[in-house]
């Protein structure tokens, strides 16, 4: 990889993006929206041909702020940022016959497969617009997937949930070290950083194009992440957890939220290895930085 064209890379995983990829010496260009509307194929296009990248990377998304809720109210740029935006990468991508990447999310799954298993990355999403029981910014992630469906040269990682050891309020364990009352759901989740060097390791091994769940191997509980918190003396309150989902649903959030299990399998099948979920947890909270 000798030059990457970045979207988005003033955002969360935007950042973690630059960070690597300066760390690493790897040239890279990244373009905000205020310096090229890159939601316009044609001025997109115009500039990837300028820059000449050998691939894009999109981490350009609409999240809300200060959490899903708000994609409820501002609905039409959540469709254009999570939908429609990689829909016209993609057209442009094509044109050029340049390979890229688009940061997808793992929160298109609620629950796992009907034999407790992970779901893999060509079952159907079950928490979408079509399944009519999700939040607004799930649908439009699922959107954008379908969108992309069939992309030649592209890459869709899943990031589900990131963590790492820098308190951060974008970072679960902050999350977990933060809110008054928590839920005991279980989740794959991503390890921030194991997460950007398996995405360029896609580029790197030059592995098919297609879906793939980029999350730490396994599950884990948000009460087994506390327990693991204690351990290393990160925990400095008594935790107060909800005693059901819809107690939760029901006095914290507006919009319905994701709990999911994902299968790493396709990834490490292809020598791409995130640590074990536990061992990567417990790493983070050794390492914590305030
Ligand atoms: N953080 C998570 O927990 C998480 C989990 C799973 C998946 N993801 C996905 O990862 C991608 C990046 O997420 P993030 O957490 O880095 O998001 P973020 O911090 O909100 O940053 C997203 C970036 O997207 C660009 N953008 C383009 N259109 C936008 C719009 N209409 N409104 C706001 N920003 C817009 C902005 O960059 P410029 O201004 O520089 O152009 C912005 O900094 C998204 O696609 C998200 O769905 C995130």
């Amino acid at each position: 990889m000798k030059h990457v064209v970045l979207l988005g890379g003033s955002g969360y995983v935007g950042k973690t993006f630059q960070e690597i990829l300066s760390k690493r010496n790897i040239s890279f260009r990244n373009f905000s929206r205020t310096e090229l509307n890159y939601y316009n194929p044609a001025k997109l296009k115009e500039a990837l041909k300028a820059e000449a990248p050998d691939c894009l990377i999109n981490a350009a998304g609409y999240t809300g702020k200060p959490n899903v809720d708000a994609c409820e109210d501002d609905k039409a740029n959540c469709l254009l940022g999570n939908a429609v935006l990689p829909g016209i990468i993609r057209e442009v991508c094509e044109s050029l016959k340049l390979p890229w990447g688009h940061v997808s999310s793992g929160c298109i799954y609620t629950g796992s497969r009907s034999d407790g298993s992970g779901f893999l990355e060509d079952d159907t999403p079950n928490f979408d617009f079509r399944h009519n029981n999700c939040s607004f910014y799930s649908g439009t992630k699922a959107l954008g997937e379908e969108v992309l469906k069939g992309a030649e040269n592209c890459y869709i990682w899943r990031l589900r949930i990131p963590f790492d050891e820098r308190n951060n309020p974008r970072n679960y364990l902050t999350k977990l070290l933060t809110y008054e009352w928590l839920l005991d759901a279980e989740n794959s989740v991503s390890q921030r950083f194991e997460f950007i060097d398996a995405c360029l390791a896609c580029f790197e091994k030059e592995i098919p194009s297609g879906v793939y769940n980029v999350t730490n191997p396994g599950a884990i509980s948000a009460r087994e992440i506390t327990e693991i918190m204690k351990t290393h003396g990160m925990v400095k309150k008594e935790l107060k957890f909800f005693e059901s989902e819809e107690a939760f649903m029901s006095e914290v959030v507006r919009a319905p939220r994701s709990n999911c299990i994902m299968s790493s399998e396709k990834l490490s099948s292809l020598d791409i290895r995130l640590t074990e979920v536990h061992e990567a947890v417990d790493r983070a909270c050794k390492n914590w930085t305030e």
